[in-house]
């Protein structure tokens, strides 16, 4: 695990994007793994600005998405589709074609679980996986669980990212309690991880992903186990690393 500590999240959003345009540049058909929610914003405007300036193609590529609440439709303005779509991909040359996402509209979990498990196989797995990271170490939506779940499944959210997804609505019960999420075989399936986070908020969190005990009790904290995941964190998010572990920064 390579961790890289930028001044600041702009910073952040520049770094990433640079390895995200070099993946895309190497493979052009890459599949790119992605993620919604604040951490990837500056990374994708970043992208964004580099397809702007003709230095990204995009036409290539494919996308698969982490997760979807279910119960939105993908116009809901709180859906990660519709995340997507105005923080990426209407800005970029991607085929919406191309883009994949679990449907939150889909009442049988079985069925979209294994739905959505099949779109990745016949994509050939995910090139790179771009990651946040939750309070409580989820990454897509595995919330810590007992044990490590493998394929696409159907996650009772918990109270703590339940309210931390409360600002995004006009009321409580607004709020998803249920989303559909990659599994953690899947992310790990990954050739590349690229794990972004920032804010003082995420500092005790990355440093047990980091340096902590490898356990479903914190999910993220298995990204020890790939053998090629970056993480890029602003000095802030990177702070109790930086304190009591800085062996593990590059640099
Ligand atoms: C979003 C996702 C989540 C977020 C995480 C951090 O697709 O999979 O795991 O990455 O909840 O969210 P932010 O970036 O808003 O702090």
């Amino acid at each position: 695990m390579r961790v890289i500590v930028t001044k600041d999240y702009e910073d952040l959003g520049r770094v990433a994007a640079n390895i995200i345009a070099a993946q895309v540049t190497l493979k052009p058909e890459s599949v790119l793994g992605l993620a919604t929610g604040s951490s990837p914003i500056s990374t994708y405007k970043n992208l964004i600005k580099k397809y702007e300036n003709g230095d990204l193609d995009f036409s290539r590529c494919y996308a698969a998405n982490l997760d979807e609440y279910v119960g939105l439709t993908k116009d809901n303005d709180q859906s990660y589709a519709y995340f997507m779509y105005e923080n990426l991909f209407k800005h970029v040359n991607i085929k919406m074609e191309n883009t994949n996402i679990p449907d939150g509209t889909e009442p049988d979990a079985a069925k979209e679980c294994a739905r959505y498990d099949a779109v990745i196989k016949a994509l050939g797995g995910v090139d790179l996986q771009l990651l946040g990271i939750g309070h409580n170490g989820h990454v897509g939506f595995n919330e810590p669980a007992d044990c490590f779940a493998k394929g696409t499944n159907i996650i009772n959210l918990t109270q703590s990212t339940i309210d931390a997804n409360t600002r995004f609505f006009e009321k409580k019960e607004d709020v998803p309690t249920q989303a559909y999420t990659m599994g953690i075989k899947t992310i790990m399936s990954a050739k590349k991880i690229l794990l972004v986070a920032n804010g003082e908020g995420k500092a005790e969190i990355i440093y047990k992903m980091v340096a902590g005990e490898i356990t479903p009790q914190v999910p993220a904290s298995v990204l020890q186990l790939h053998n090629d995941v970056i993480v890029v964190v602003d000095e802030a998010a990177a702070a109790m690393l930086k304190e009591k572990a800085p062996e593990y920064i590059e640099g």
